[in-house]
């Protein structure tokens, strides 16, 4: 039972729930999507961080059977997120298997990074291990994705933005902050956004 406002399933939450989705953060990738055209049908979509697996969901259903998506956690997705198109590895991202592995199928197109680390409740410390992770994704946004492609980040607020825009500016033509209206009002998390990964 819920016991703060913060843990009520809000209106997100509910529409998620009817449309199928197991999570209310899909929203956020879809306002990202509609603003930026973050993916594309018939292409390679890599999520990091993916359970239980709204993004990956959205991300089926934008490919529609065409591409591939390989989505990446230390947690399972939840059990009705699959597709013949979809490849799940359980595993820490920081991990070199798991890097060697996400690269088997060839380059991606999209990189889509939603992973949060496990948070203390220290501000100092939650927002210092999501710049860990910001800077993880971007890692694999250099190295695995295609020419011409995109990528987004979740970042918690507070936290070295500017200077990871400006290496994200060497990688992207174009690379800049986006809080969707999907993000609850009381939450620090905002996005990081890299389009047309330059050649
Ligand atoms: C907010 S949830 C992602 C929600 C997901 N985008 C969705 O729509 O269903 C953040 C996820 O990041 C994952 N994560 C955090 N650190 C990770 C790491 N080092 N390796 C793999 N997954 C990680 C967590 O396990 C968690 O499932």
């Amino acid at each position: 039972m819920a016991n703060n406002s913060y843990e009520k399933p809000d209106f997100w939450s509910r529409k998620a729930f009817s449309e199928g989705y197991p999570a209310r953060s899909v929203y956020k990738l879809k306002e990202i999507d509609e603003k930026f055209g973050m993916l594309k049908k018939n292409s390679r979509i890599l999520d990091l961080g993916a359970s239980p697996g709204s993004w990956t969901v959205f991300a089926l259903r934008t490919l529609d059977g065409t591409g591939h998506v390989t989505s990446i956690d230390l947690n399972p997705l939840a059990k009705d997120v699959k597709g013949d198109n979809l490849t799940f590895i359980q595993g820490d991202l920081y991990d070199e298997e798991v890097r060697a592995k996400a690269m088997e199928g060839g380059f991606y197109q999209s990189v889509i990074c939603d992973a949060a680390p496990r948070t203390t409740g220290n501000k100092f410390v939650d927002t210092a291990r999501s710049t860990g992770l910001v800077e993880l994704a971007i890692y694999y946004a250099q190295t695995m994705l295609a020419p011409g492609g995109n990528f987004v980040v979740k970042i918690f607020q507070g936290g070295d933005q500017q200077q990871l825009l400006k290496q994200m500016r060497e990688i992207f033509v174009s690379a800049r902050g986006f809080k969707p209206e999907a993000c609850r009002t009381e939450s620090f998390e905002t996005y990081l956004i890299g389009l047309n990964k330059k050649g």
